[in-house]
């Protein structure tokens, strides 16, 4: 373990985790629809290897790693056979990656791959991984500086990137899908290996059907993860139609962070990114929620945003379709207020079961 004063390793992160490092979507081709999205959200191209089929997009500390290296022995390229598109990894930066690995283990973790050196030019860098829910790989970097990782070459500038007028800022949470009857065990999961708090529990209804939700954390808010399972077994619900088309559990939205989302969504939507319709009448009803808003209702609705809070504080959010197979993206904003917008959770999903029956999902 480390011994300096600064280190970030204890009871309540007992693994060090620093920052979510990266997510890795897998895919079936570099040339994928995802690159396109990945531009329309204001990323840009930072490292590319050429041999692993892999690039990587970053905007503010949010990476994404988009790879199809078609090796039939690797992860990613098993998960994009069993599962589509979709995210495979998460990648943890870590303090000391081989303090995290031992002590995950010791939690009950199951190791994939035991700390691993590899020097190269840019300095030494240690990895190391464990299974994580469903088919996702969690991965432990620590990295002696900014450089990606080995074998990745960094890109000075990329002629195709876009960049938003206010960039993204991070990842504030990412949500896992679960079959019924998983949830608690991944919620332990977390607990058990990571030290995570549950800190919120909801039960979502629409008019008919259901999911359970439950939130772990890290008490440093570096990782937050609702984790939602269907109401019910069997029945058809958003849940339960992520799950068929994933083909298991899988990363369902991941939700970030802006800093001017009254620019950044209409911004977006002009780059013909779709997202959730809201109602007029959703606007008229945020005053009689008690929630206070600074923002004039007329320019949230302009912007297509919702909010969510209380006297205290609120957020503002939407929701993209979904983009990479069954897995959509979340914009949000906050303003003193911790809540995944539980109230438009609700709103949410009486919309996309709307939607549902319109499909002819749901009768
Ligand atoms: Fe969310």
């Amino acid at each position: 373990m480390s011994n300096n004063n600064h280190s970030k390793i204890n009871d309540k992160n007992p693994l060090g985790i620093l920052a979510i490092d990266h997510l890795e979507f897998t895919c079936g081709t570099i040339e994928t629809p995802t690159k396109d999205l990945f531009y329309k959200f204001g990323f840009s191209k930072t490292y590319e290897n050429e041999e692993l089929n892999a690039q990587l997009f970053s905007q503010g500390q949010v990476r994404f790693l988009l790879i199809s290296d078609n090796n039939p022995t690797s992860h990613s390229t098993q998960y994009f056979k069993d599962h589509g598109e979709g995210v495979s990894k998460i990648s943890f930066l870590v303090e000391d990656c081989a303090h995290a690995i031992k002590t995950a283990v010791a939690r009950g973790a199951e190791m994939i791959s035991d700390a691993k050196t590899v020097e190269c030019d840019e300095g030494v860098f240690i990895t190391a991984t464990i299974k994580g829910f469903g088919d996702v790989v969690n991965e432990f970097i620590q990295r002696p500086n900014s450089h990606f990782r080995p074998g990745f070459k960094k890109i000075e500038t990329d002629p195709k990137a876009n960049p938003l007028a206010h960039r993204v800022a991070r990842i504030d949470h990412l949500t896992n899908n679960v079959p019924k009857g998983e949830m608690e065990k991944w919620v332990q999961f977390y607990k058990d290996i990571y030290g995570m708090v549950e800190t919120r529990y909801f039960d979502i209804k629409g008019a008919k059907t259901g999911l359970n939700s439950k939130v772990v954390q890290l008490e440093n808010n570096a990782v937050i993860i609702p984790i939602n399972e269907p109401e019910v077994e069997n029945g058809k619900s958003q849940i339960q139609e992520f799950l068929d088309l994933h083909k298991g559990s899988g990363v369902q939205h991941i939700a970030l962070t802006c800093g001017k989302i009254l620019s950044t969504v209409p911004e977006l939507i002009k780059r013909d990114i779709s997202f959730l319709d809201i109602p007029s009448s959703y606007y008229e009803m945020i005053p009689e929620r008690g929630i206070k808003v600074e923002e004039d209702l007329k320019d949230l609705e302009d912007a297509k945003l919702l909010v969510d809070g209380d006297a205290e504080g609120y957020l503002i959010q939407n929701f993209t379709q979904t983009y990479v197979g069954p897995l959509f993206f979340e914009f949000i904003q906050r303003k003193n207020n911790d809540g995944f917008g539980e109230g438009n959770f609700q709103a949410l999903f009486d919309a996309i079961e709307r939607d549902q029956v319109a499909r002819g999902y749901l009768d």
